[in-house]
């Protein structure tokens, strides 16, 4: 019940951007394909992620390799110490995240990385606001135990009688010299550059209305991390295995992470899986590498079907966004995110064109200029950036993952990626403290 916050018009989960707009947004969306496709480049370097030493390429990997040579690099981590980058915070800049609270099971995953990243611990965000989106009484009383956790943390009193994202956006953002983070409270990797490459950049290109970070399962952001070669061939475990030998892996509670202690997918060879809508094999599923070395294998997995234009028919669907997440902790486990960096400036220009907002950085006068935000996805990522022509810029090296879209939740809920991010945060993140 707590699963999405209903309370509310969909447009701050995209639900909308999947769904009744598709005419208007279809049309402009085929105009300007071309823009997102091949819109310009800047060359700063110092937004680039550093590329890995071992050079990931998704069409030269095999088996041995998968299961045996990376299995112990994470040990080298050292547990909940932000990561000192290169950039210096400017002093006088406040940074304050905005979180539209809702469902506790994401956000306290969430919860670790948001301490990580205050300025207190090393990071670079002095406070967070959390704004209730949410009418149920269970999930109120919890923010109400999260919040005091942290002197950082503020709730944002906000009447939830209410209707509408732009009372939210009335309440939280009040300061016009405040840099806000807006991020989605399902938002369950951040990495320790991110918020300071996305800063950075929206200072040194403030002709930019937006600085969205560059989101795993973000609208249209997959598209490029397929077509770049980021995301691994996977396919879902159809058959539950037997108890007695690796069954124990998905029983648990939280299963380990690791992408290199799954099985290999076996199956026909011309196996396709289906792109609906419940279609989960069983609950608590795994999804699983095919490491059979083949080229084209990438091809008849779901995330073929990811469109440059992510307003299509498939896009949004639960399996892309399942191979996406189990791709991306065999990207983590082997120190190889960089591969997300699909731009080779470390910017990408998103014109005019929509992008869903999960994870933003906007100076508190843009917002306040412009309130109220009804459709805000629309109105921040499209109209007013078209208006003013300040574009929406993605800082690539920026990396975040984005759990789910409203259109993915409930088959998403029937495999065990969450527990599978929640093991990453308690081990590295905050050691010891999710169970
Ligand atoms: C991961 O890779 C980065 C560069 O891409 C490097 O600086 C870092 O030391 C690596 N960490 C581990 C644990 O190998
Ligand atoms: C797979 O990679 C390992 C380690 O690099 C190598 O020793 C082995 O020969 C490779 N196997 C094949 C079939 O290419
Ligand atoms: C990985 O770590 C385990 C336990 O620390 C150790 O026994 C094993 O030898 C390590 N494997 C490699 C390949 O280093
Ligand atoms: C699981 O158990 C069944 C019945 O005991 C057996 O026929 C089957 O081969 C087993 N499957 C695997 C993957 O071991
Ligand atoms: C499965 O889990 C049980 C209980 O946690 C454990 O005793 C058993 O050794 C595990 N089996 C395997 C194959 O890991
Ligand atoms: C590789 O996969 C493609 C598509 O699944 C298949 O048609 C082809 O026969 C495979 N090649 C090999 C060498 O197995």
């Amino acid at each position: 019940m707590s699963d999405s916050p209903r309370s509310l018009p969909a447009g701050w989960l995209a639900v909308s951007v999947f769904s009744s707009r598709g005419l208007k947004v279809g049309i402009f969306a085929f105009v300007s394909l071309s823009l997102v496709c091949f819109a310009a480049f800047y060359n700063p370097t110092v937004f680039r992620r550093p590329v890995s030493p071992s050079s990931y390429s998704p069409w030269n990997i095999n088996s041995t390799q998968l299961a045996g040579e990376n299995e112990n690099l994470t040990q080298n981590h050292t547990p909940a110490a932000f990561s000192k980058t290169s950039l210096t915070k400017p002093s006088n800049l406040k940074i304050v995240a905005v979180i539209f609270y809702g469902r506790p099971d994401r956000v306290e995953i969430l919860d670790c990385y948001l301490k990580r990243n205050l300025a207190v611990n090393g990071g670079w965000v002095d406070e967070v606001y959390w704004a209730p989106n949410t009418k149920s009484q269970d999930d109120l009383d919890w923010l109400d135990k999260l919040v005091p956790t942290s002197s950082q943390y503020k709730k944002l009193p906000i009447d939830t009688q209410k209707e509408g994202y732009a009372r939210i956006w009335d309440n939280a953002i009040t300061e016009p010299d405040t840099l806000y983070i807006k991020i989605d409270d399902d938002i369950v990797y951040i990495d320790d550059n991110a918020i300071p490459k996305m800063v950075s950049l929206k200072l040194e290109q403030d002709h930019s209305f937006v600085v969205s970070a560059n989101v795993v399962n973000g609208a249209p952001l997959s598209y490029h991390h397929f077509r770049t070669g980021a995301i691994r061939p996977y396919l879902p475990e159809m058959i539950k295995p037997n108890s007695t030998d690796d069954g124990n892996v998905t029983s648990v509670q939280t299963p380990p992470w690791r992408a290199s202690q799954l099985p290999s997918w076996e199956g026909p060879s011309d196996f396709e899986f289906p792109l609906g809508v419940g279609t989960s094999p069983y609950p608590n599923h795994r999804w699983l590498p095919l490491r059979d070395g083949n080229r084209s294998s990438i091809y008849r997995t779901p995330i073929q079907h990811a469109p440059c234009s992510p307003w299509g028919e498939t896009y949004g669907k639960w399996s892309l966004a399942a191979q996406q997440h189990f791709s991306f902790f065999e990207s983590l486990e082997k120190n190889e995110t960089d591969v997300y960096d699909f731009a080779r400036s470390g910017i990408w220009d998103m014109g005019f064109e929509r992008i869903s907002i999960n994870f933003i950085a906007i100076w508190g006068r843009d917002v306040i200029d412009h309130l109220p935000l009804n459709d805000d996805e629309a109105m921040l990522t499209k109209s007013i950036p078209r208006q003013l022509s300040r574009p929406v810029l993605v800082a690539t090296g920026a990396l975040a993952s984005h759990y789910s879209f409203t259109s993915q939740v409930n088959d998403l809920r029937e495999t065990d990626i969450l527990s599978r991010y929640r093991a990453y945060a308690n081990e590295l993140i905050c050691p010891g403290t999710l169970f």
